[in-house]
């Protein structure tokens, strides 16, 4: 009897201590996303259409809780508030560059309660097949997001596609443009790896990389190659030109975001016309990946898939000297169109 009696309430101190460690949970993640969410600021002019908005407490708040809910669609007070969200087209875009950091970038933007991305590369303007099923559809692949807030999309393939300055001109004139830089050489490397790492998922041998970014015959770089060229970062950007003023465009150092990003974030959330939001707080180093990973509250975090910050191979230290050198006018003139210069070699 006694022993029946002991296992009863060793039972009940469980289901108490499960509630009260659960309630306990719940409060610290709250109060970590309302300490980050707290003091409203205005957001001054060029996205809304009204100029100095206010952001509704609420619309910060709920970011990404709310978002859950709606598609629950359970209670019909929520259902009031939640009736204001609507897929809009994004005001910035993340042009590229691929292996620029491009992902990393967008996630980080995304941790602002005013942004809200677009978790897949839609493709839109640079597909014919999806650019022929029109602008609604691409809005419709937007994700829900409040009035004030502004979505972000990131197609790396953007920079270097022909059509798409066009296009993009097309929707919005008057958007704003993102692009993610590397060092070219590195950038290159990055390229060549994420190939030879698909390559070799399917069995496949493939070349290396010397191979594929000298020339044989000549010895010289081969502008052939789509992971050199692609790295011709000036090409690319004198196409945009044609239809967009240099102001639309921000640079974001690719490689200072990965071992400072927040100073690169406050950039952007400046050139984006946001608030400050993004702290240091938001972002930890995890020496395990050797990367930044992100922290919405004390509970959540979470860290870029594994297939971004790849091993790269070894490369012959001659080839990459010969790569710089012809990266180097390149770079001089990307430095003087953007007026952002960058320390590379
Ligand atoms: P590597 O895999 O060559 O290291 P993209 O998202 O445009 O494909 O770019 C991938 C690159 O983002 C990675 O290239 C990596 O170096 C860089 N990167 C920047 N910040 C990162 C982060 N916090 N976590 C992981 N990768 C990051």
């Amino acid at each position: 009897m006694l022993f029946k009696q002991q296992a009863w309430l060793r039972q009940k101190l469980l289901v108490l201590g499960s509630l009260a460690v659960g309630s306990l949970l719940y409060l610290v993640a709250r109060v970590g996303s309302l300490d980050r969410l707290q003091p409203i600021c205005p957001i001054e002019g060029r996205f809304g259409a009204r100029g100095q908005a206010e952001f509704p407490l609420r619309a910060l708040q709920f970011k990404r809780g709310l978002l859950h809910e709606f598609r629950k669609g359970n209670s019909s007070k929520e259902q009031v508030h939640l009736q204001d969200l609507v897929q809009q087209l994004p005001k910035a875009i993340i042009i590229g560059v691929r292996k620029g950091g491009t992902r990393a970038l967008l996630e980080m933007l995304n941790l602002h309660p005013a942004v809200v991305k677009a978790s897949q590369e839609i493709h839109f303007f640079d597909n014919d097949e999806n650019y022929a099923k029109g602008i609604e559809w691409y809005r419709k692949k937007m994700p829900f997001s409040y009035p004030q807030q502004i979505t972000i999309e990131k197609s790396p393939a953007y920079f270097i596609t022909e059509e798409v300055p066009e296009r993009i001109y097309k929707m919005n004139s008057s958007i704003k443009l993102l692009i993610i830089v590397r060092e070219p050489t590195t950038r290159a490397i990055s390229d060549y790896t994420q190939v030879l790492e698909g390559k070799e998922r399917k069995n496949k041998t493939y070349y290396k990389f010397e191979k594929l970014a000298i020339d044989p015959n000549t010895c010289e770089v081969n502008t052939k190659y789509k992971a050199v060229r692609t790295s011709i970062y000036t090409k690319h950007l004198e196409r945009w030109l044609k239809y967009f003023p240099i102001e639309q465009f921000h640079i974001v150092d690719g490689d200072r975001l990965i071992t400072e990003p927040l100073p690169e974030l406050q950039l952007v959330e400046k050139f984006l016309n946001l608030p400050p939001r993004i702290s240091q707080y938001n972002l930890y180093f995890n020496a395990t990946r050797g990367f930044y990973c992100l922290r919405f509250n004390i509970i959540f975090n979470k860290c870029l898939a594994g297939s971004k910050g790849r091993i790269h191979p070894e490369v012959d230290p001659s080839v990459i000297t010969k790569l710089r050198k012809f990266f180097h006018p390149f770079n001089q003139k990307f430095y003087q169109i953007t007026g952002r210069t960058l320390n590379w070699p």
